[in-house]
């Protein structure tokens, strides 16, 4: 069966499910303050009261809880987080010279053609032949980058090349910086020319800064040169690797302090097929042998007009570098890898359960590559790329976003194998790609018997039923497995509507939900926001927790919900009981808090969104505190209209500010802004 798009549409552009407002939370104590948003700005301020039984301390809070979840969509990876600023550098794009245009200056005479005789290596077989008959005023080609080249006046780039003659060598290579408006930035000179392949560097500054440069290459004197592997990268990247990573990127991820970091997806795990499905084993060592395929995104919401046919997969971020990005921030490493079925939204494409086993292999020998001795096959190979230490890999996620008995028998093969050579290696299934409904029905009682470990949950729904769903978890089973808020992002219009955004309100819901997740720590273990990020120029899918061109990327008020619940985790749960006035909207429980304890700092954290559009005057009291304050930390992210969204230009519109806040002992009064999310810090005794 091919894909259809409207199949993947059917599913997620189904109306919301009713709200599914829970019963009262015995467990914590809480009580839901019902607060409409019409009807608060013309009623008088409710007054809520919100006691916290610090001396009752709860679940344990996991502390990888809070995490992100890269996928290569959107131009994350080539064109995003891989700093590589050549497209189709290795000419391997079915139309070999896509992103690359002929330069014929006056004079000039020759050809260019894409050959595979005696490649560089047999996995990207495919090399340019550049053949000048007459150099006149410069002959060659210029590569466009995606969507332009970000350049920095003052940066260093570094330019390599594999080369070799093919006959006479011309006299040299010279590259070039060109500006969106002719200007040369900068420019460098290869110049040694053997028989055979051999890699060339030449290094320039930039003399300006230019979102949309072009990189020329172009042949002085007449002769025959095969090029391969045409890279240009900036010398500044995170943490100064050569070939390395975009550093401002990565700095906003850092900025979250992610508990985890789920890779490499998302459907891009699955493949339209089995045969372009992700598989690890062709992302790590020489970049040069990585063997290029097709990104998945680049047709997928075609008919949307969000095609991207220049999408395709270096794997120049592959599974080593993940992990080491992992170690770099903190996160716990959660690869996610195909469990013998392709895209259920596209094929369906089953690998029959009596073939898995080079499917189950490949986890096994993740496994070793993470953690096995350097004596081991796998662990061998990580040393060779720089890392002998492990990588400690604790937990592994057998596919992506499946269902049915398909997806159960497969579990359970992978489960077995895995268990049996690695108890200590913890689980994550799915339960599909609705948060409830058959398939999610089918999945979860499957998944207990099975005795799962994690469950991964996706939620892509409008923002009232975030708000609605934010005691989802208190009636969940304590003892089966734990869940995985794996994906979910408000949807202000509709799930893979193009129109979607990243604003306040859909922030917000989130916060709320999040709230319950952190009031069920000992159910939901882990969470993490979907998608990661998007260029502006080049996404498909939105909304996303990070923006980017070729020079900026900013975080959405989205991000700075998951930033707040993060960096401010705490150890352990301690009950809080909400109660007060109640203005009206059951279904829109749009005041929601949870509470713990950070155990070094013995403090208390209060987290409350207040998603209504007035004040509310809260009283706080913490029992079972003998000292608390008197001084206490309080961060807000509030806007004026639940509109509000940061951009390139405007970044911080929607951000955190924090400020001391005096007066504060074990009971006190505060006043949460309307349109926020508040996070204080009490220190108590
Ligand atoms: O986050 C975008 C997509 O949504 C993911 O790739 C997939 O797992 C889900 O369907």
């Amino acid at each position: 069966m091919s894909f259809c798009e409207g199949s993947w549409l059917k599913i997620f552009a189904r109306p919301a499910p009713p709200d599914n407002i829970p019963a009262m939370n015995t467990r914590f104590l809480t009580i839901l303050v019902a607060l409409s948003v019409s009807a608060a700005a013309t009623a008088a301020e409710p007054t809520v009261s919100l006691k916290i039984s610090a001396n009752q301390p709860g679940a344990k809070i996991n502390p990888a809880m809070w995490g992100i979840f890269f996928e290569d969509i959107n131009f994350g990876a080539d064109g995003g987080l891989y700093a590589e600023l050549v497209k189709n550098r290795s000419f391997e794009f079915p139309n070999p010279l896509m992103g690359w245009s002929q330069i014929k200056n006056p004079g000039a005479a020759g050809s260019l053609t894409v050959l595979d005789q005696n490649p560089l290596n047999a996995a990207n077989p495919h090399y340019l032949r550049v053949k000048v008959d007459t150099a006149g005023e410069g002959f060659g080609l210029s590569n466009e980058g995606f969507r332009g080249m970000g350049v920095r006046k003052g940066e260093t780039y570094n330019f390599s090349v594999y080369a070799r003659s093919a006959g006479d060598a011309p006299k040299a290579l010279r590259v070039e910086l060109v500006s969106a408006d002719d200007r040369v930035l900068g420019s460098a000179k290869v110049t040694k020319f053997g028989p055979e392949w051999k890699k060339e560097t030449a290094s320039f500054k930039a003399s300006a800064t230019n979102p949309k440069a072009r990189l020329n290459v172009i042949v002085e004197g007449a002769g025959m040169l095969d090029l391969d592997m045409i890279s240009l990268f900036p010398q500044h990247t995170w943490k100064e690797r050569p070939g390395g990573l975009r550093a401002d990127v990565v700095q906003l991820l850092a900025d979250l302090k992610p508990g985890f970091m789920r890779f490499p997806g998302g459907c891009i795990v699955e493949g339209h097929w089995l045969t372009n499905r992700y598989q690890w084993k062709n992302t790590i060592g020489d970049v040069a042998g990585r063997r290029l395929i097709m990104n998945r995104w680049n047709d997928e919401f075609a008919k949307r007009g969000r095609g991207t046919p220049d999408y395709f997969q270096s794997f120049g971020l592959g599974f080593f570098e993940f992990f080491q990005l992992c170690e770099d921030i903190g996160a716990e490493p959660l690869p996610i890898l195909n469990c013998g079925m392709a895209c259920q939204f596209n094929s369906s494409e089953l690998c029959p359960l009596d073939q898995l086993e080079p499917f189950i292999q490949d986890d096994l020998d993740l496994i070793e590559f993470a953690n096995g001795p350097v004596s081991s096959a796998w662990g061998v190979k990580r040393a060779a790329m720089g890392h002998p230490q492990p990588f400690n890999l604790k937990l592994i996620g057998v596919g992506n976003e499946q269902w049915g008995p398909q997806f159960i028998e497969r579990y359970a093969k992978f489960a077995k194998a895995l268990k049996a050579k690695h108890p200590e290696v913890q689980l994550v299934s799915d339960a599909g790609p609705d948060p409830s409904g058959d398939k999610f029905d089918f999945l979860w009682p499957k998944l207990r018997e099975l005795k799962a470990d994690l469950v991964d949950e996706h939620f892509y729904r409008p923002p009232d039923w975030f708000y609605a769903n934010a005691n989802r978890y208190d009636k969940y089973d304590r003892n089966g497995p734990k869940v995985f808020a794996g994906e979910y992002a408000a949807q202000s219009v509709e799930t893979v509507s193009a129109d979607n955004r990243n604003n306040l309100e859909c922030a917000l819901a989130e916060a709320a939900m999040m709230t319950g997740f952190e009031r069920n720590a000992d159910v939901v273990r882990m969470a993490s926001y979907a998608p990661l990020s998007a260029h502006v120029d080049a996404w498909q899918w939105t909304p996303n927790l990070i923006w980017f061109d070729n020079l900026r990327a900013f975080g959405t008020p989205n991000y700075y919900v998951q930033q707040l619940f993060s960096r401010n985790r705490g150890d352990v749960v301690l009950p809080l009981e909400l109660t007060g006035a109640t203005l009206a909207t059951k279904n829109q429980p749009r005041f929601q808090a949870t509470a713990c304890r950070d155990e070094k700092s013995s403090e208390i954290i209060v987290k409350v969104v207040n998603g209504t559009a007035a004040p509310v005057e809260a009283n706080l009291q913490l029992i079972g505190v003998r000292k608390a304050g008197p001084k206490a930390t309080v961060t807000v992210l509030a806007g004026a209209s639940l509109n509000d969204e940061n951009s390139l230009d405007q970044p911080r519109k929607v951000a955190p500010v924090t400020s001391s806040l005096d007066r504060v002992d074990t009971e006190f009064k505060y006043t949460f802004q309307p349109r926020s999310l508040t996070v204080l810090r009490v220190p108590a005794k």
